[in-house]
């Protein structure tokens, strides 16, 4: 493992088009100061396990149902990121809310992406396509996506960077939601993970 790239662990739920988007822009050189070196799905079936075994990244399949609580569930992730030395979490489409007790223990350096412009259509509840149905639902003409640090309030941690999208006329949730991938999610979080990982290195020394 290069020593001079912080070590990133990407957690995922489903689809994983955003760690897609990680995986591609380390190809690319767009993100230079950290690797992926390990994908933790929650959901066996997910996706984007295959994503990253394709771009020959470790996997690690943990679920709630395996681990007898939600701390169980909790520590069972920790243990593997501590055996990897993990300096920057990434979630990416991961479906489970993290308690305060984890999220404690990398404060700054847990990143999020939220396919919304948060404070709007953010917290608990709030995910994946509810996100754009709540939005259509609303009538909001423009819509976006946040990546911000996570803290113990759902969607609560600062934000780092937000880029909005124009909502059309005609729209379902499904045709939103790739709006918002294409022209923010694809592009905020690759952005943020480099910004941030270059900050780690620098604290490294
Ligand atoms: C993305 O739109 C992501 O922003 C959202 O789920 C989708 C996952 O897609 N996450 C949340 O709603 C978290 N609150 P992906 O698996 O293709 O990256």
């Amino acid at each position: 493992m290069n020593q001079k790239k912080a070590k990133i662990a990407v957690l995922v739920s489903g689809g994983g088009t955003n760690l897609q988007a990680i995986l591609d822009a380390q190809q690319s050189g767009q993100i230079a100061s950290g690797a992926v070196v390990l994908v933790i799905s929650n959901n066996p079936n997910a996706f984007a396990l295959t994503r990253a075994a394709n771009a020959g990244v470790e996997t690690a399949v943990i679920t709630k149902k395996d681990c007898d609580s939600q701390a169980a569930f909790e520590q069972t992730i920790l243990e593997a990121l501590a055996a990897r030395q993990i300096d920057l979490i990434v979630l990416a489409g991961f479906m489970s809310i993290l308690s305060a007790d984890f999220t404690a223990r990398y404060e700054r350096r847990i990143l999020n992406v939220h396919p919304s412009l948060i404070p709007s259509f953010c917290g608990q509840g709030f995910y994946g396509l509810h996100v754009h149905e709540a939005a259509l639902a609303k009538g909001v003409k423009v819509t976006g996506a946040t990546v911000h640090f996570v803290n113990e309030i759902p969607d609560g941690g600062e934000i780092l960077l937000q880029k909005a999208v124009d909502v059309l006329p005609g729209d379902t949730p499904e045709v939103l939601q790739r709006r918002v991938m294409e022209q923010a999610e694809w592009k905020l979080l690759p952005a943020a993970v480099e910004m941030i990982s270059r900050e780690i290195l620098g604290q490294k020394g």
